[in-house]
């Protein structure tokens, strides 16, 4: 744990706790340590956002939680109950959207729907009316009748969610909702997801992604090699990362030396792949009138400053050292 960031929640009320994780662990056959001593605790009512990189474990605890998967130590409850000795309790309180999700392409929305209640013990007339509200409700009413395999990633996506709400859970898990999904498709799932959390449905998510944690979740842990290295609120993590820098871009790519070389009297200045420079001045939005001024006076002209809104990646480095994309390639050990 880093200082600075908040223990978990303390839940005063145990039947107030959605989810509870003890010292949860989960060893793979071969010695991988994929989940490594992870406890947390989240509040009824609350979105919790686990956010880690590829590999970091945040699959293999969903799996534990929703019951697919034993732990090999520690201990985890869910909506109460315990999710090995009380598994079918568990699953009967919540809903799961996991990553992998495999649907019959030759299916329609509709009809999976219906089968999805079928297999919750809906009756047929039940099972039918849910389906429509559910459709109307992740917005798939037009295309209801077609089958799974014409459906764009957005629609998959609202599909699986659709499927976890059919028995009306009151825990909803969902693994990676967003990765791959276009800005517009991504946006329309966070709405649905908040009005859900609206009328009350405890969500724990996982996400590659800091923006999607920090537009969703009440709170955030940070998952790395099986372990939980920060948690708190998305501006709690977010200042860890310090003040955030400017991304400088030129109209004139060839007179960045020359930049890159008059901006260092104001902070840490590197360059950017895409183009463009980074700077760090310790004053944030502050500094962008002194940087415009510098450049002006030197008549480099620019084409935009931006402040840069800290990444996953920036968390990372704060909190753990490394970088995410590094994080895989670790031994663990
Ligand atoms: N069935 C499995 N057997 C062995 N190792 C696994 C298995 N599933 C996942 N792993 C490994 O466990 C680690 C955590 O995986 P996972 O929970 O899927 O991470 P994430 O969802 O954060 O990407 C990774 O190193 C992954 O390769
Ligand atoms: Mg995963």
């Amino acid at each position: 744990m880093v200082s600075g960031v908040s223990s978990p929640k303390k839940i005063d009320c145990e039947q107030d706790a959605a989810i509870v994780v003890e010292g949860l662990e989960r060893i793979y056959p071969g010695g991988l340590r994929a989940v490594d001593g992870v406890d947390l605790a989240v509040a009824s009512g609350e979105i919790y956002g686990f956010l880690g990189p590829n590999g970091a474990g945040k699959s293999t605890t969903v799996r534990i939680l929703t019951t697919l998967l034993r732990p090999t130590g520690g201990r985890a409850s869910v909506a109460g109950y315990d999710v090995v000795e009380q598994a079918s309790q568990v699953r009967r309180s919540i809903g799961v959207a996991l990553q992998e999700a495999a649907l019959d392409p030759l299916m329609t929305g509709r009809e999976l729907l219906q089968l999805q209640g079928a297999l919750h013990g809906l009756r047929r007339a039940e099972s039918k009316l849910r389906a429509e509200e559910l459709l109307v409700r992740v917005d798939l009413v037009p295309a209801s009748d077609r089958l799974l395999n014409t459906y764009s990633g957005g629609m998959r996506r609202r599909l699986d969610l659709a499927m976890a709400l059919v028995h009306r859970p009151s825990v909803l898990f969902l693994d990676e909702p967003t990765t791959g999904l276009d800005p517009v498709s991504r946006t329309s799932l966070w709405t649905e997801l908040r009005s859900l959390n609206d009328e009350g449905t405890t969500i724990f998510l996982t996400t590659q992604y800091l923006e999607e944690a920090e537009q969703l979740a009440d709170r955030v842990g940070i998952i790395d090699h099986g372990k939980i290295v920060a948690e708190g609120t998305p501006q709690e993590l977010g200042r860890l990362v310090g003040e955030p820098g400017l991304y400088v871009k030129l109209i004139d790519q060839t007179q960045s030396d020359r930049a890159r070389e008059l901006l260092t009297v104001h902070g840490a200045v590197s360059d950017r792949a895409a183009g463009g420079l980074t700077i760090r001045t310790g004053l944030g939005a502050r500094a962008i009138a002194p940087i415009v001024r510098t450049l002006d006076e030197a008549q480099i002209e620019v084409d935009a400053v931006e402040v840069e809104e800290p990444t996953l990646d920036d968390v990372f480095l704060a909190v753990t050292g490394h970088r995410a994309e590094e994080a895989a390639e670790d031994d663990p050990a």
